[in-house]
């Protein structure tokens, strides 16, 4: 019949329009941050299945795990030496199977990192590309070329890596001498695999397939713009005016997630896929996000957004307007300044460029509490990072001598780089390294401020005005409300500087502005971020209300 296919995507899309993940709140585990369970100072997967139940009660809906396979951890886990196992630090194949089973009997559901772009110069693939030499098949994996000038002394293009220094590095081949030069858009580890090639095609549907048949949910896809690069690989310098960069947002990408969500769809379940793109405006998300796509995507406008009214409101419309059901709100992320930080200093977008600027925590906490409120009443999914549910701020003063981001040395040491956002958390205020890991554990990987004592997670639970409880109480009533993608959106007039919006006889209203606003006429205040006074919401606080009946 000939409306069949029409008939099947309309079905389709009902069934998208109610999957779970639209309106759920994501948590992401930094796995090595977030609970040491066998007491080595890094965190682990007997760790998080002893803090499911803290998950659990803060009320969130599925957790998101940053890598956990073996990896020589040249970039936190995202050198991925074998896809198919889990790294001996975290725990084994078997822990991994429990986390999802036991996750899932938390009512969480589990979504994974998968990492194609590159895997690590220690997996068994590029040791074969290695060892096989100029030409051969194991080398079509990679992106080998040989260098230009004299003896091919020059990297085959310009293109920088994103961690500094050039995105080539040149091997020494068999034979003793200076030979090929391959690709990494990231660290000399993580090689970048060709996706023109069709062995690599399979073998990341076979990875999918294994990690769907151990029951995970979905899986977040690692810097999704840039699997494809332009076969060309012309020098960036040279390129024509206006046009993007040769390793992002080629055409080409389509048909792999085409590919992806044909296979995801053939499992029971609604799983999803969630990219990692760091490509802006919002709006150029939206070709990835059709419906034989990919499910979502995390908004970094939304992050990057400074804490302006108008911008806000802004980066709300146009993701709203461009991508619908599949918005996502995220604040912040193993990648970036904690939001907290963010917002109380000068400047308070998200910049990848270190921001030397002097911080103000109380007015960033103040702001971090509003700024959960308003993320958590949008329309759309929510992502959490690990400890912004404790209030906790970037660590700015890791000795150097600590730093494991690659950044710091590829760098020159002119960027320090995450980790000061990837602190480990603190569980317990009177417990060596904060109850990070079992009594007598080794200290916590990166050392923890002595000002965190106030906000581990012990500290916090049952105080009413703590962080903690703020998102506790918060997801709650999110969870109670029941809101769907089709309650949608309506502003409201509330005045400058005060962002205000209904949804289905529930509405938020944020003050940004200096001085007191005025809270529009409601049945009830659910929540606030912070004391009211006298009816009226002090800047920088944000609050929940529920309709005033009509008459
Ligand atoms: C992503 C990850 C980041 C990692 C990079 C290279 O941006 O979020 O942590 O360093 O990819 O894999």
């Amino acid at each position: 019949m000939a409306d069949r296919p029409d008939l099947r995507t309309a079905v389709r899309s009902a069934v998208a329009e109610a999957a779970w993940y639209h309106t759920a709140v994501f948590y992401q585990v930094y796995l090595r941050s977030f609970a040491d369970g066998n007491g080595d100072g890094v965190g682990d997967l007997a760790g998080l299945r002893a803090r499911l139940q803290y998950l659990r009660e803060l009320g969130v809906d599925a957790i998101w795990l940053n890598p956990w396979y073996c990896s020589p951890m040249a970039d936190g886990g995202y050198d991925v030496a074998d896809y198919r196992d889990i790294d001996p630090v975290f725990g084994t194949l078997a822990d991994a199977e429990s986390v999802i089973a036991e996750a899932h009997a938390h009512q969480l559901k589990v979504i994974i990192d998968m990492v194609p772009n590159h895997c690590s110069n220690q997996h068994r693939w590029f040791r074969a590309a290695l060892a096989a030499g100029p030409g051969s098949p194991e080398r079509a994996r990679f992106w080998f070329r040989p260098g230009r000038g004299e003896s091919g002394v020059q990297p085959p293009n310009d293109w920088p890596s994103k961690f500094g220094g050039p995105a080539w590095t040149r091997v020494i081949e068999q034979d003793g001498a200076p030979g090929e030069w391959y690709l990494h858009l990231y660290a000399t580890e993580q090689p970048d695999l060709n996706w023109e090639n069709r062995e690599v095609r399979a073998e990341f549907e076979g990875i999918l397939r294994f990690w769907l048949d151990r029951g995970v949910d979905g899986f977040r896809i690692d810097v999704a713009e840039a699997l494809v690069k332009d076969p060309a690989l012309p020098d960036v310098a040279t390129r024509a005016e206006g046009s993007g960069m040769p390793w992002e947002d080629q055409d080409g990408l389509h048909d792999i997630y085409r590919d992806w969500r044909r296979l995801i769809d053939s499992y029971p379940g609604d799983r999803l896929f969630v990219g990692e793109f760091w490509l802006r405006p919002v709006t150029r998300l939206q070709p990835y996000l059709s419906s034989d796509q990919l499910h979502m995507a995390f908004n970094f406008d939304y992050l990057s957004a400074p804490w302006d009214p108008a911008r806000l409101r802004t980066v709300i419309d146009a993701t709203l307007s461009t991508v619908g059901a599949a918005a996502s709100w995220v604040l912040s992320n193993h990648d970036v300044t904690r939001h907290l930080t963010r917002y109380g200093r000068a400047d308070t977008s998200h910049d990848w460029r270190r921001d030397p600027s002097t911080v103000d925590l109380e007015l960033g906490t103040r702001r971090a509490r509003a700024a959960a409120l308003l993320s958590l009443a949008l329309p759309g999914s929510v992502y959490l990072y690990q400890g912004e549910e404790l209030g906790l701020w970037e660590v700015d003063d890791i000795p150097d001598e600590l730093i494991a981001d690659p950044l710091w040395e590829r760098t020159g040491h002119l960027v320090r780089g995450r980790d000061g956002c990837r602190v480990p958390l603190p569980w317990q205020a009177g417990a060596p390294g904060f109850g990070f890991g079992p009594p007598g554990a080794a200290p916590p990987w990166l050392p923890q401020p002595a000002g965190w004592r106030d906000l581990a997670a012990d500290a916090q639970a049952g105080v009413p005005d703590s962080m903690l409880e703020l998102y506790r109480a918060a997801l709650r009533i999110r969870r109670s409300r029941r809101l769907t993608v089709a309650d949608s959106l309506a502003w409201l007039d509330a005045g400058a500087g005060v962002l205000a919006f209904s949804r289905s006889g529930f509405s938020c209203v944020l003050n940004t502005s200096g001085r007191l606003a005025r809270i529009p006429p409601c049945e009830e205040v659910l929540l606030a971020s912070g004391p009211l006074v006298e009816d009226m919401l002090p800047p920088d606080t944000a609050c929940w209300l529920s309709a005033k009946p009509s008459p």
